[in-house]
């Protein structure tokens, strides 16, 4: 057996961390654009107001906004089946609340869909990457307030209706578990930032910003109904629709054989990745993830008993997930290892990229597999996977990314293991087909392309494009279906 045939190979991008033109087209802020450039030391500040003169990554990015052709273009040569991207809401409800949507912001992506599909790549939007419009943030306090569960609906019930012709792979919210995370996942997540850090207009590390678990999981929970009623939505505006979910998953190994570490590393597995995967895909909350929350004190009345039967009606079509890598966890709780979003103990048996996150390339099929046992009949894809390297160009312009080839051929490797294996894994797409701001650090040094971006930290560079080696490697991959791997 090999790669099912029509697989989705192809690439996935953040508006955020690619678009640029963050006021062009009537587009409005969104959380991202209140974040600056950090580094692997140095964590992203976020100021509530843009201050003249600093750098936000997102404000530029690498103009996707006007290069998109071009790059649509290269990631037809390369052969791709299918574009992961996201509508930045801001472009579309600039204000999160406007009554009419923003025409120039809906014709946008109506020519980046148009240029995707004039290629044969089928473009698999996500909804909600790390974008809340900074108004519904600042006026709601995010997904706190449940207003913002309609107002996101009616920002889905619009792209829906504009595209159904044109899209129909969708994925609700990126990442929906990064809410289990104080700081930095909440506000990217649920764009959830408490009062009193609204008002103190001096930067803070984003991860310094107060938590109030009550809110936070309310917030979630405010989430998980807006993505279960999109669900239905877009059932009825288009019954050949595919909805999915997005987690950020992370497989934890017990660090011993120490029963009391594996039980450890059930329960971070139940935690983080089953948490917000069983409310999508079965449409309820598992007892641990209620026990997780009373654990914080929070009163969990805010699971209605209409909520429930929403949740019931509005499970995903698919279920798809980050994978980058895993980490080991005990009893005694060490973090010294980290990774996108959370963070857990070293693996004595793994390498780990300059920015600390572990190569993994096994743990993929190991996830896989654990979680098509779980959900039996829910296709998956692996919606992200990638190396963020530091590349170096040649004299010549060229650039040997062999460490990106290896990493992901690797891993397509154990995917294809766990394909014969049974698994119903229905496609791929790499994060950052081109280099783009790293959403952790809001670099551009770290980069994950098979195109390269001549774009610096330091604001220089003139977003030219050119092929990686890898770009050549990924092309052959897709044309052989996963089979020419060399
Ligand atoms: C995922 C996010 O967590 O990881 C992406 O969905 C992000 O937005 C990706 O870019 C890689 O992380 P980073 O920090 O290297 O950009």
């Amino acid at each position: 057996m090999s790669f099912p045939k029509g697989f989705l190979w192809g690439g996935a991008v953040a508006a955020n961390q690619c678009e640029g033109g963050y006021l062009e087209g009537g587009k409005g802020l969104n959380c991202a654009d209140m974040l600056k450039g950090g580094n692997v030391s140095t964590p992203r500040k976020f100021s509530p107001v843009i201050e003249e003169g600093a750098y936000y990554p997102s404000h530029n990015a690498i103009d996707f906004y006007h290069h998109y052709k071009e790059d649509i273009g290269l990631f037809a040569e390369m052969g791709f089946k299918v574009f992961r991207l996201s509508i930045n809401w801001a472009r579309i409800y600039p204000n999160g609340d406007d009554a009419e949507p923003n025409e120039e912001g809906l014709k946008f992506y109506d020519d980046v869909f148009d240029e995707c599909l004039k290629h044969d790549i089928q473009p698999l939007v996500t909804l909600s990457h790390y974008e809340i419009p900074w108004a519904i943030v600042t006026k709601y306090g995010g997904f706190v307030d449940r207003r913002v569960i309609d107002l996101f609906l009616k920002y889905a019930e619009t792209v829906f209706t504009r595209y159904k012709d044109k899209v129909k792979y969708w994925l609700t919210f990126n990442e929906i578990n990064c809410a289990l995370m104080t700081g930095g996942g909440a506000y990217n997540g649920l764009g959830f930032v408490l009062p009193e850090d609204l008002e103190n207009t001096a930067q803070r590390p984003v991860n310094e910003l107060k938590d109030d678990p009550q809110k936070r999981f309310e917030a979630l929970h405010n989430e998980f109904v807006a993505s279960a009623l999109t669900v239905k939505k877009g059932h009825e505006i288009n019954p050949d629709f595919m909805i999915g979910c997005m987690i950020a998953s992370m497989a934890f190994y017990p660090a011993t054989c120490k029963p009391a570490d594996l039980l450890e590393a059930q329960n971070k597995t139940d935690i983080i990745n089953h948490f917000c995967g069983d409310v999508h895909v079965r449409g309820e909350y598992p007892d641990f993830a209620l026990n997780y929350m009373h654990s914080f004190g929070v009163d969990t009345s805010f699971i209605t008993e209409e909520d429930q039967k929403i949740l019931k009606e509005g499970t995903v079509d698919m279920y798809t997930f980050s994978y980058y890598q895993t980490m080991t966890v005990s009893a005694e709780n060490s973090s010294d290892s980290v990774g996108n979003l959370f963070a857990g103990g070293k693996n004595p048996y793994l390498e780990a990229s300059p920015w600390g996150w572990t190569i993994d390339p096994e743990g993929l099929r190991y996830f896989l597999n654990q979680l098509h046992d779980r959900y039996p009949h829910t296709p998956l894809m692996v919606v992200e996977n990638g190396l963020g390297m530091i590349d170096k160009v040649e004299e010549d312009g060229s650039i040997h990314d062999s460490y990106r080839i290896d990493y992901l051929r690797k891993h397509i490797k154990e995917m294809k293991r766990a394909v014969e294996e049974g698994v119903p894994l229905i496609g791929y797409t790499t994060w950052g087909p081109i280099d783009l701001v790293s959403a952790g650090t809001g670099e551009m040094y770290k980069r994950y392309g098979f195109i390269y971006v001549d774009r610096n930290d330091d604001g220089t560079g003139n977003f030219d494009r050119s092929r990686k080696d890898s770009f050549y490697w990924y092309k052959k991959c897709i044309a052989s279906n996963g089979e020419d791997l060399d």
